[in-house]
């Protein structure tokens, strides 16, 4: 509450309307000077300069409520793309703007790289313009200068680029831009171009300033949430891999099966994160393989009894190795029973239907898929489209019918044999 009343009034007092009252209050005294008609005169000057006064300290107001709200929503999300997106929208709606522009650094180059166009700018070719961080531009100026910048004749301003305009069929007219930091380093620009009505005044740019701050701090948190979320990646995936590599003959499923549940899962209706933890799962999927015989998961002809029972334990083996992870509930689901059927005929639980949670569904599908399609020194892999068919022959029996729907689309749209290949 003390943080929020300090940002409102220190906005407060640099959009103008501090001095305005003051001057206000100076008029006040001067209208009781002169004649009757002279004060009555002054008096209505003044009632209308008041309103003026509370009409654009309202304005200021709600535009201030706004930047708290935004600022709040922005701190709610570690998606990256998302936080870019909320940052933007933010812009436009708070300066009242056709456009705004978010300017990642590139460290390695220190260039400035174009992450995220809201408005009515065409924003696929300007992702291909780098700015130098120099006095060549006006984002590298700010970024350069770490100091924001407004600029209401553009066309007086030599740093413009006119090559943004060019690539977007966009006219800029006037703007603000100010830079972005975190934890003492620059991440990044801000820009907000063309302002609806009028020109950009300078309380513009302090509220720009201050959204600044809150998109820098939610840019930083995403961007390190995105990199740890990463390095977890790969380090599940090198664990995936390097058991996957006992079996010299699945070369490349986990990534496959990885690459198929999550096409199959983004056209069943999930949500990002429900797509993610399928695609998680799906590198985990094996893993219990590194509790089964070498002698039997190297074996160059089918399986005997004795050795498709050890081979079985694969899902329970892989979920005892990750159970104690509580946060890993769905992953170690997907893991556990993805070699369970509808019908009842799998294993290891022989569960049924609805009882087969739908993440293992989405990954028994994918792998059926890919292990159909591969070559095994015993048989040849079948054709994409002979598998396609048996998946879908076998919706309700091997496999959950609405994984099959979600399949049935990833394969037509996704074209999910001509993808295999590329892995
Ligand atoms: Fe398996």
């Amino acid at each position: 509450m003390e943080a929020k009343y300090q940002m409102k009034h220190g906005l407060l007092t640099n959009t103008g309307i501090e001095h305005e009252l003051i001057v206000f209050k100076d008029h006040l005294h001067d209208v009781i000077e002169g004649d009757q008609k002279t004060i009555v005169k002054k008096a209505k000057r003044l009632e209308k300069e008041l309103s003026g006064i509370i009409d654009r300290a309202e304005r200021y107001t709600e535009k201030l409520e706004l930047l708290m709200e935004f600022s709040s929503i922005l701190n709610s999300s570690l998606d990256t793309s998302r936080v870019r997106e909320l940052a933007m929208k933010s812009t436009c709606n708070l300066l009242d703007c056709e456009g705004a522009t978010l300017y990642l650094v590139d460290k390695e180059k220190q260039e400035l790289y174009f992450e995220t166009i809201v408005g009515s700018v065409s924003s696929d070719q300007l992702k291909e313009i780098r700015l130098k961080i120099d006095e060549g531009s006006i984002a590298g100026t700010v970024a350069l200068n770490r100091r924001p910048m407004l600029i209401n004749h553009i066309g007086q301003e030599k740093r413009h680029n006119k090559q943004v305009d060019k690539k977007s069929s966009f006219t800029t007219k006037n703007m603000v831009c100010v830079p972005l930091e975190a934890k003492g380093m620059l991440i990044g620009v801000l820009q907000a171009v063309n302002r609806f009505e009028g020109e950009f005044l300078e309380q513009d740019l302090r509220l720009l300033e201050t959204l600044g701050h809150q998109v820098a701090i939610a840019v930083d948190n995403a961007l390190l949430y995105q990199n740890v979320k990463n390095q977890f990646y790969e380090t599940v995936f090198a664990m995936a891999t390097a058991i996957e590599a006992k079996d010299r003959y699945t070369g490349g499923h986990t990534k496959r099966v990885a690459l198929f549940s999550e096409l199959i899962a983004k056209h069943m209706d999930l949500s990002k994160e429900e797509v993610e933890e399928v695609r998680l799962s799906a590198i985990l999927h094996d893993i219990g393989k590194i509790g089964i015989d070498d002698k039997v998961l190297k074996k160059e002809a089918p399986l005997d009894k004795e050795e498709w029972e050890h081979m079985k334990q694969h899902p329970d083996m892989g979920y005892k190795i990750l159970s104690h992870v509580k946060s890993m509930k769905k992953i170690t689901d997907g893991m556990r029973f993805h070699h369970e059927r509808p019908d009842g005929n799998g294993y290891p639980l022989g569960l049924k239907g609805n009882e087969i949670p739908l993440i293992a569904m989405i990954i028994s599908v994918a792998d059926t898929f890919d292990a159909m399609t591969s070559n095994r020194p015993y048989r040849k892999g079948l054709d994409y489209d002979v598998a396609y068919k048996e998946i879908v022959n076998n919706a309700g029996t091997q496999f959950d019918k609405k994984v099959v729907d979600g399949f049935i689309k990833a394969f037509k749209i996704e074209r999910m044999g001509k993808k295999r290949s590329k892995t």
